[in-house]
C-alpha cells in the first residue's frame, strides 16, 4: 500500500515523465522504494540531527550558490592549448598506430562525494566521519581545509554534467553520499537527499552520460560511529545493506556498474589513527592493527552479501564489484627472497580482499602472520565472500620496487612491534641502480609517481598470476597531482599541467598495450578527477583535476590534460 506521500511522489514523476517524453528528452522513472523499513518515519527528529552536527562544530556556507543551479550552454570549444606548445606525444606511436580499443571499452572521469558536493549541512545531510575529523581532529588535514564548500557540485552539478557531455565520455563514475540519504545511518529516510540523487541520475540521463556509481567512497555516517564504532563493528554490515539495496532499488535501471565499495584497503590508513575515545565513544577497539583488519573483514562481508543478494535475490541488471587499491610491485632482484617479497606484499593489499576470486578466504601469509588480529570467515561466509565480484576493479595510480627487508622477513613476522609488521617487506621508489622509479607528484601525494609502464605489467600480473579467474578487469582510478600546482597565481600558468598529461598520455597507452599485445581484456578506464577536490588528508591544495577549481569563484577551467584525454579518446 502507498502512503499519500508516496503517491504524490510517484504521480509528480509520472508528471515528469510524460513532459519530458514531449519535449524528446529521455524518459527518466525510478523504481519505487515504497515500503522499505528504511522510508520516513516518527522517529525522525531535527534536534537529534543537529544534535550530531554539534559534535562536528560549525560548518561553513558558500556566500552565493545555495540553491541548484539551472546550467547554461556550454561553449562549442574551450580555451585550450595554442599554437606554441604541443600537447605531450605518445612514445610508443608506431606501435599503437593501428591500435583499437573494444568499442564498449567504458571510460570517462571518476569522483566521490565528500571530496566535491560541499554544501554539508544542507538538505537534511547527516555529518560523515569526515565531517568529524576534518573540523575536529587536529592534524588530521594539512591545510585545515573540510569538505564543507569545495565546489558545490552539490548544487552545480548540471553544468558540470553538461561539460562532461561536451567532453565526450560515455561513463561517470560519481559516489552517493550514505548519510544524504540516510542522516543517521539507518532509519528515516532524507526524501530532500533522495530527491536530489534521483535528479543526478535523470541529470546523467539526459547528457547521454552512464554512471558507474559507487556506493561507498569512505563517508561513514558519524552516527554509526557514535553508536558501535564504524566498521569495526559487524552491525555495520546489515545498516550498509539496508542503505546499499535502497540505492540499487530505486536507480538500478539507469546504472550499468555498481560498485559496493571503493578501495576497501582504506582501513589500512584510516583505522590506523581513528580517534576512537576522543571525539566518538570508545567501543574498545582502539586505531591500530586490530581495527584495520576488522574493518577489512565486514567490508568485504558487506561487499559480498550485497552483491549475492543483487544477482540472486534482486535479479538487477548490470555488474557489481569494489574497487581495489593497489600498485604494481617490481622485484629489486630476481632472488627468490625479493620474488617473496614482491608476492607477500600483494597478499597484505590485494590478496586480504582476493577471496572473491578462490577459496573466499585470506591468504596463508596474513593467517600466519597477524594470528588473532586476522578475523575467521565461516564456511558459509566463505561460499558468500566467493565469486562475489562480476570484474577485478583496480584503482592503479603507481608502482613500487619492493625486495626483502633487511634483517629477514621471519624476524619482523613474528615481532608485532616491529615497524615494518606486518607487511615486513621493502618497499621503495627508489631502484636498484639509485635512481627514481618514474617523475614525483606534488609532495601533498609523495607516495605517487608517474610510472606508465607499471600499469601494463600490473594488469597483466593480477589477470595472469595473481587471481586467474578474473575474466576482465577496469583501471577504476589513475590520475596525477601536478606538483606545486596550487602555487600558481593565475590560471593559465596553473591549467598547463604538462606532468599530469604526460602521466594521462603513458597510462592510456600502456592501458591499450595490455590489450593489444599482453591480450589482457580491459573492459574500462576512469581518470581521477573530474576537477580538483579533497585529498582526504592532503586537502585541497593537493590537485587531481582535469579542470581546474577556483574555491572562491567556483569556476572550473579545462587544464592541458583535460584536452589530452579527450584527444587520446577521439
Ligand atoms: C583513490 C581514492 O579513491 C580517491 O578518493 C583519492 O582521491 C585518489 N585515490 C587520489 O589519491
Amino acid at each position: 500500500m502507498f502512503s499519500s506521500t508516496a503517491r504524490a511522489l510517484v504521480l509528480a514523476l509520472l508528471a515528469l515523465e510524460a513532459s519530458a517524453a514531449q519535449k524528446g528528452t529521455p524518459t527518466v522513472s525510478f523504481n519505487s522504494t515504497a515500503g522499505s523499513t528504511y522510508l520516513p518515519n516518527k522517529d525522525y527528529s531535527n534536534e537529534q540531527l543537529a544534535m550530531l552536527w554539534y559534535q562536528v562544530g560549525p560548518v561553513s556556507t558558500h556566500p552565493v550558490v545555495t540553491a541548484t543551479v539551472e546550467p547554461t550552454a556550454e561553449p562549442s570549444s574551450y580555451a585550450g592549448p595554442g599554437e606554441f606548445h604541443p600537447l605531450v606525444a605518445s612514445n610508443y606511436g608506431e606501435q599503437l598506430a593501428e591500435a583499437k580499443l573494444p568499442a564498449d571499452f567504458a571510460w570517462g572521469l571518476s569522483s566521490s562525494a565528500y571530496q566535491l558536493e560541499g554544501a554539508a549541512r544542507d538538505e537534511g545531510r547527516g555529518p560523515s566521519i569526515w565531517d568529524l575529523l576534518s573540523h575536529r581532529n587536529p592534524n588530521q588535514v594539512a591545510d585545515n581545509s573540510t569538505g564543507d564548500v569545495l565546489a558545490q557540485h552539490y548544487y552545480l552539478y548540471k553544468q558540470d554534467f553538461a561539460r562532461l557531455k561536451s567532453f565526450g565520455a560515455p561513463y561517470y563514475s560519481p559516489s552517493i553520499s550514505w548519510p544524504r540519504i540516510f542522516p543517521f545511518g539507518k532509519g528515516p529516510v532524507n526524501e530532500a537527499g533522495l530527491k536530489h540523487y534521483d535528479d543526478v541520475i535523470a541529470e546523467l540521463v539526459k547528457n547521454g552520460i552512464q554512471p558507474a556509481l559507487s556506493l561507498f567512497h569512505w563517508d561513514t555516517p558519524l552516527a554509526l560511529f557514535n553508536q558501535y564504532g564504524g566498521w569495526t563493528n559487524p552491525q555495520i554490515i546489515d545498516d550498509y545493506l539496508n542503505y546499499a539495496k535502497f540505492i540499487i532499488t530505486r536507480y538500478d535501471k539507469y546504472v550499468p556498474i555498481w560498485f559496493s565499495i571503493n578501495e576497501p584497503q582504506y582501513c589500512n590508513w584510516q583505522y590506523s589513527y581513528y580517534p576512537a575515545g576522543k571525539l566518538y565513544p570508545d567501543y574498545g577497539v582502539g586505531p591500530g592493527m586490530e581495527a584495520r583488519f576488522l574493518c577489512g573483514h565486514h567490508t568485504l562481508l558487506a561487499h559480498a552479501k550485497l552483491s549475492k543478494w543483487y544477482h540472486n535475490e534482486f535479479k538487477g541488471r548490470g555488474r557489481i564489484t569494489f574497487k581495489n587499491s593497489g600498485n604494481y610491485f617490481q622485484p629489486m632482484t630476481n632472488s627468490t627472497a625479493d620474488l617473496a617479497a614482491a608476492q607477500r606484499s600483494y597478499d597484505f593489499v590485494l590478496g586480504w580482499f582476493g577471496g572473491v576470486w578462490s577459496d573466499g578466504d585470506y591468504p596463508q601469509s596474513l593467517k600466519d602472520t597477524l594470528g588473532d588480529l586476522l578475523p575467521k570467515f565461516t564456511e558459509k561466509e566463505k561460499e558468500i565472500v566467493k565469486g562475489s565480484c562480476d570484474f577485478f576493479a583496480i584503482d592503479a595510480y603507481t608502482a613500487f620496487y619492493v625486495g626483502e627487508l633487511s634483517g629477514g622477513v621471519e624476524a619482523c613476522a613474528g615481532n608485532k612491534t616491529h615497524p615494518s609488521f606486518p607487511e615486513c617487506v621493502n618497499q621503495t621508489a627508489i631502484g636498484p641502480d639509485g635512481f627514481g622509479i618514474g617523475p614525483a607528484a606534488d609532495l601533498g601525494a609523495s607516495w605517487l609517481k608517474n610510472t606508465p609502464v607499471g600499469v601494463r605489467k600490473f594488469l597483466s600480473h593480477i589477470t595472469k598470476v595473481l587471481f586467474p579467474a578474473v575474466k576482465d578487469i577496469q583501471v577504476t582510478e589513475f590520475g596525477f597531482a601536478e606538483p606545486f600546482e596550487s602555487d600558481y597565481t593565475n590560471v593559465q600558468d596553473a591549467t598547463w599541467d604538462l606532468r599530469r598529461s604526460d602521466y594521462i598520455q603513458g597510462f592510456l597507452d600502456n592501458i591499450l598495450l595490455a590489450i593489444t599485445e599482453d591480450k589482457v581484456n580491459v573492459t574500462g578506464a576512469y581518470v581521477w578527477s573530474i576537477f580538483d577536490n579533497f585529498e582526504w588528508g592532503s586537502g585541497i591544495k593537493t590537485r587531481f583535476g582535469l579542470q581546474y577549481l577556483n574555491y572562491d569563484t567556483l569556476e572550473r577551467t579545462p587544464k592541458a590534460s583535460w584536452f589530452q584525454t579527450r584527444n587520446w579518446f577521439k
